[in-house]
């Protein structure tokens, strides 16, 4: 596979048109005109999305003994808000188009109205990026709410709740994944910016002594973790922040950036947030969170590292990634080279013939794998055309079950990549791709 290939100008279009045509991503609402910036997960995109997030989940708690789990609520009372700061400083630098009238962020558009050409703007106003709603049937300030528009802060408000339940001792983590918002004034880019979005976020409690450490670390496995799941090495890079561009609960942060269409931009930030949080939630709540060491009689607020990352931008990067065009017999094929764990379906099972003699072996077959592998089933269309759209979803393994299956109890297994095939025993199928996708 040339994964150093020059980026397919196209490449974008293809995808949200691959994501459309084959029930990945759907336009919110559609069918009364779509709501923008919005989006539904499709039967294939649901299911590439729950895999990112349980590879995630799988590297950050599943296989750790020092990071537990969390899911909090999405919905907060405005203390949430105003002790972490968000309140007063989560706003982007709002200007209108003084000819066209149109909105934009300040920062994203280079002092040109993208709509109309005008460089004249009205001056930038702070515009607070949380969605507000009301809690309960009255009115009033009593009953204002916000929609979480990250995670962390969840995290944050159980430390002590989590400390005294699991008798963790830093370092230690809280992991959450879940949905956030936030009010953007330009989604774009499909779904890399939107309004309503999902996140993996994890929160890191170390010792002062050690966070600069603990935040080298994370960097680090955070990047391998892309790399492992399939994104070429080349595809990603880090971006340390200047001091000047912190966010304000921030000490360092380092973006770990993929190279989308339009260049590298951000895929996950892992920052040192110091004391910040813990800090300001024990003061606003006038509840303690510090953490008491008894092997040293010191009393400490722990510091921060946070491994911030979007499940769905990563997915969109692993679907860009995995896109590629390639020669099969003389034909150009669209193939998603996704990595084993990521596909929508592992491995579909495809009768080489709708005759009735085919159907009770066939079930057999996808009875047995399905307990352990997500697998399609599909009889439409002739055999080679139903390979090709198994690559164009990244279906790594097709199993061909012909009328010789009758007689020999073994049917053909087709690899995605290499599109080689093989004879095995029903008997062994399991074991089979066991073998194939371990280690
Ligand atoms: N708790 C820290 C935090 O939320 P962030 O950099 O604002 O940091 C973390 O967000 C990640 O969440 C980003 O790197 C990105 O992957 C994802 N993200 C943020 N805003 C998003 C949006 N509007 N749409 C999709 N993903 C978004």
């Amino acid at each position: 596979m040339d994964v150093t290939r020059d980026i397919d100008p196209d490449l974008l279009d293809k995808v949200i048109n691959l994501a459309k045509r084959r029930g990945f991503v759907f336009q919110s609402a559609e069918i009364y005109g779509g709501f923008r910036s919005t989006y539904d997960y499709g039967p294939l995109g649901v299911n590439l999305l729950r895999n990112v997030k349980n590879a995630w989940w799988r590297a950050m708690v599943q296989t750790r003994h020092d990071i537990v789990g969390l899911d909090a609520a999405i919905m907060g009372p405005p203390a949430v808000w105003a002790a972490s700061g968000h309140l007063e400083t989560f706003t982007d630098p709002l200007v209108d188009c003084l000819v066209c009238k149109e909105r934009w962020r300040e920062d994203k558009i280079d002092g040109v109205c993208p709509n109309c050409g005008s460089t004249k703007f009205t001056a930038p106003r702070a515009f607070n990026l949380m969605f507000k709603t009301q809690a309960g049937p009255v009115e009033g300030e009593g009953s204002t709410a916000y929609l979480r528009p990250e995670t962390a802060q969840g995290i944050f408000t159980n430390f002590a709740n989590v400390l005294s339940t699991t008798r963790r001792k830093p370092p230690f983590g809280i992991a959450q994944v879940g949905k956030s918002f936030r009010n953007e004034i330009t989604p774009q880019n499909f779904v890399f910016r939107t309004r309503e979005f999902e996140q993996m976020e994890m929160e890191y409690f170390v010792a002062p002594a050690e966070a600069e450490e603990w935040y080298r670390y994370w960097i680090k496995t955070r990047l391998q973790w892309y790399v492992d799941l399939g994104i070429p090495a080349e595809m990603l890079q880090l971006h340390e922040h200047a001091k000047q561009d912190l966010s304000h609960y921030s000490k360092g942060t380092t973006d770990i950036e993929f190279l989308f269409p339009w260049g590298f931009d951000e895929l996950e930030g892992i920052a040192n947030r110091g004391d910040y949080d813990l800090t300001q939630h024990a003061t606003h709540s006038g509840v303690a969170l510090d953490y008491f060491d008894q092997s040293t009689n010191e009393r400490y607020t722990p510091y921060v590292i946070e491994p911030a990352a979007g499940a769905t931008r990563a997915m969109m990067a692993f679907l860009l990634a995995a896109y590629h065009e390639d020669e099969v017999e003389g034909e150009t094929r669209t193939v998603l080279h996704l990595d084993w764990r990521l596909a929508p379906y592992q491995i579909a099972v495809l009768p080489l013939s709708k005759k009735p003699e085919l159907e009770g072996v066939s079930t057999e077959v996808l009875s047995s794998l399905q307990p352990n592998f997500t697998c399609d089933y599909d009889v439409t269309q002739s055999i080679g055309k139903r390979y090709r759209r198994q690559d164009e979803v990244g279906t790594p393994y097709c199993v061909t079950i012909d009328f010789e299956t009758l007689n020999d109890r073994a049917v053909t297994v087709r690899d995605r990549d290499t599109t080689t095939q093989v004879r095995v025993p029903i008997a062994d199928l399991t074991h089979h791709f066991w073998h194939l996708t371990s280690g």
